[in-house]
């Protein structure tokens, strides 16, 4: 296999086009590095992995498992996006200080935020491990005995088992936040811009990696910690971008889906996507309504609203351009060429049976997650389970204590939330798992509904809140107090708490927790995991058969957030018919979109007046406008938000951190019409770390080129 491997590498060498995608692995660049000097650029395969000597590899960090950060000083400074740094940068904030509205900018060290848990991890190196399971588990063994230096270690499966490899990092867990920008500009466009182009975000933040006085990760902070001292760092460029000029991509992008044959596409398509559209939709005009009515409740569920948007806005690019460029036809297409080889004909029916006998259950697990799991009932009931399952066996202060203990996790999760709005998504989440899902209806809760005449979703929910001592705070307080309590008398505590058991395990609430569920776990799971083993070896052995048969179809391993480059140029589209979307927009874009009226596009006052004195320092365009985003044709995912590009000389010249919605099918199909990643314009980054936050001491500390 590895000599068959060899070869297929060395035969993609050729093949790779500039600008068609793909998602590189660092240990391979001498694959690609001709290509990419074509498209411009300037360094060596060495300058940008190498194992030996310092390269531009030392400086990209996987930060905090789903993003990418990049260093870009001699002290560990770090770049991420916004969208990263926002659950630090929250979690930091107060009311007297609320760093995500006003930002925040450290202006020496003794002023950086520890954020404890969070990690960054950097690559030392990648290498080839055996296919054979047995011979694996022996190199792994070896390499983790023999490489010196403090590591972690993960092995990693490519092209779906095909290759493998151990990934070698150095993982740091004292990382502090050194800046942000206020929200209305890290965020700004909101929900209404995300995945959309013209984008206008300032999305960025700014950490620091600690380490110990030797410069080796450590467990976590400590006040003797010093500034990490990379290898490499990342020098700025002020030059801005044309159109066509080189650009690549750094990171670790998550998951992608590239090699799924026809049957899968067309499910996706044509099932899971809209279904879960759907389910979203009906979830997010209720909450919008809400958040638009009333501050507390916006505060309570702009990142519930944002995370269930973010997917769905995804899927509906993905549909859009998967119909839009009839993938499925092309990947029949693709198919068919094939299928003369007997063993992928066999493949790709194996595929073709197991999507029409199982994809049924795939569905059902969607339906599940979406209009059960996402309701605030269900968690409740979750919570609240746990009631039913306290240990009588111990003492009664213990019993008395559990119940407190759960009882206080469920009534906070009760204030996080907005009663009345949670309850107009039960019934609307309600209709569509019994409309959708009645196979899968558990036969508990339909007998349930017989016994009281409950014909409609409505009717559904009044009996929920008419019955269920879960339907409000001060109810489920009330009936712990009740009969949670210490009581002399032992006969009676026991009573008590049994009664108190049997009311929980028989109340409406904890029912519509666990009878899905059960069917969850008895009816759709093992069939989800049957589909999931099926498919995982199918997928392997077509992966294996694509790279011998038809090498140029499968040129990269799905992104797995593992470490890899991309590259591509700077350049416009056409997003439908009779429109050009050009490939940079400017701070007069900002501007014009300002509207104090509007949440997502209310531009900061001090903002205003820097655009209105033109006060940009040495940041403007050669156009003598700050440009604010670009967009290039880099093959980027999910994880490579906060990744660095660079330009032809390895310089950084942006932040990685969306894609343009037209082209999201990129996770299955990239292509290069309509696929762009979007980058904030570093120098807008610059800008506003100088003229907005005043903090001249993290532009000092930066290399910035001309
Ligand atoms: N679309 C970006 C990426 O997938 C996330 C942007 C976060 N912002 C937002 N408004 N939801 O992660
Ligand atoms: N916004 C994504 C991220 O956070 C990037 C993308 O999907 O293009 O990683």
């Amino acid at each position: 296999m590895r000599k068959f491997l060899m070869l297929f590498c060395a035969l993609t060498i050729s093949l790779n086009l500039f600008g068609q995608g793909g998602m590189w692995l660092p240990v391979l660049i001498e694959n690609h590095i001709k290509d990419m000097q074509k498209g411009g650029f300037k360094l060596s395969a060495e300058e940008v992995y190498s194992v030996n000597k310092a390269c531009m590899k030392d400086a990209v960090v996987l930060f905090g498992g789903g993003c990418t950060g990049e260093i870009v000083s001699d002290k560990g400074l770090l770049l991420t996006n916004h969208h990263c740094g926002r659950g630090e940068i929250v979690s930091h904030s107060t009311l007297e200080h609320d760093y995500l509205t006003e930002g925040f900018w450290a202006k020496s060290l003794s002023q950086e935020i520890p954020c404890k848990g969070l990690n960054v991890k950097i690559l030392d190196r990648m290498i080839e491990l055996p296919g054979d399971e047995e011979e694996r588990k022996k190199a792994v063994e070896k390499y983790k005995n023999t490489l010196e230096g403090v590591f972690e270690f993960t092995v990693e499966k490519l092209y779906a088992g095909n290759l493998w490899y151990l990934f070698v990092y150095k993982s740091f867990n004292d990382v502090r936040l050194v800046g942000a920008p206020p929200s209305a500009v890290g965020n700004f466009g909101g929900d209404t811009d995300n995945w959309m182009w013209p984008r206008h975000g300032g999305d960025f933040s700014i950490f620091r990696i600690y380490a110990d006085k030797n410069n080796n990760p450590t467990t976590g902070y400590s006040k003797d910690n010093v500034p990490y001292k990379p290898k490499h760092h990342f020098k700025i460029s002020l030059k801005g971008v044309e159109k066509d000029d080189f650009t690549m991509v750094f990171g670790f992008p998550g998951t992608t889906e590239e090699y799924l044959p026809a049957v899968a596409v067309k499910a996706y398509k044509d099932q899971n996507y809209p279904a879960r559209i759907f389910c979203r939709q009906t979830r997010m005009e209720l909450m919008s309504e809400a958040i638009n009515a009333d501050r507390q409740v916006r505060l309570k569920y702009t990142s519930i609203y944002a995370g269930a948007e973010n997917a769905k806005k995804k899927w509906e690019g993905s549909v859009l351009g998967l119909n839009r460029f009839d993938v499925v036809k092309q990947k029949i297409h693709a198919e068919n060429a094939l299928k003369s080889d007997s063993e992928v004909k066999n493949i790709l029916s194996e595929y073709e049976k197991i999507y029409s006998e199982k994809y049924k259950f795939i569905m059902a697990d969607a339906y599940f997650y979406e209009s059960v799991y996402q309701t605030a009932q269900f968690k409740i009931g979750e919570k609240a389970f746990a009631l039913s399952q306290i240990d009588t066996e111990t003492s009664p202060q213990a019993v008395v204590n559990k119940a407190q203990e759960i009882l206080k996790k469920t009534l906070s999760f009760f204030s996080a939330r907005d009663s009345a709005l949670e309850r107009k998504i039960f019934t609307a989440l309600y209709k569509i798992y019994s409309d959708s899902c009645a196979e899968f209806m558990p036969k508990n809760l339909k007998e349930i509904c017989s016994a009281n005449a409950l014909k409609t979703a409505e009717d559904f929910v009044n009996y929920y809140y008419k019955n269920s001592v879960l339907s409000d705070s001060t109810r489920l307080k009330n009936i712990v107090a009740k009969y949670v309590y210490l009581e002399k008398n032992a006969k009676k505590f026991e009573k008590n708490i049994s009664d108190f058991v049997e009311l929980i395990k028989n109340d409406v609430g904890i029912k519509y927790y666990l009878e899905p569920l059960r069917v969850y776990l008895q009816q759709i799971m093992p069939e989800i995991n049957a589909f999931e083993s099926q498919t995982e070896k199918l997928d392997k052995d077509y992966q294996g058969l694509l790279m011998k048969l038809s090498p140029e179809t499968i040129k990269f391993p799905d992104a797995n957030s593992t470490l890899r480059f991309t590259f591509g140029k700077v350049d416009s589209y056409i997003p439908r018919d009779g429109v050009i979307y050009n490939y940079y927009t400017t701070l007069d874009g900002v501007i014009e979109k300002d509207n104090p009226k509007i949440y997502d596009y209310n531009v900061p006052e001090k903002l205003k007046k820097l655009y209105q004195s033109k006060d940009y320092g040495r940041y403007a365009d050669k156009d003598g406008k700050i440009h604010v985003c670009f967009i290039a044709t880099n093959h980027t995912t999910g994880g490579n938000s906060g990744s660095p590009v660079v330009n032809a000389n390895g310089e950084l010249i942006g932040i990685n951190f969306d894609r343009c919605w037209e082209g999201t099918m990129s996770d299955i199909m990239y292509n290069k019409e309509i696929c762009r990643n979007i980058s904030v314009d570093i120098r807008y980054v610059l800008f506003l770390i100088e003229k907005l936050g005043g903090a001249d001491n993290l532009i000092k500390e930066m290399e910035i080129v001309n």
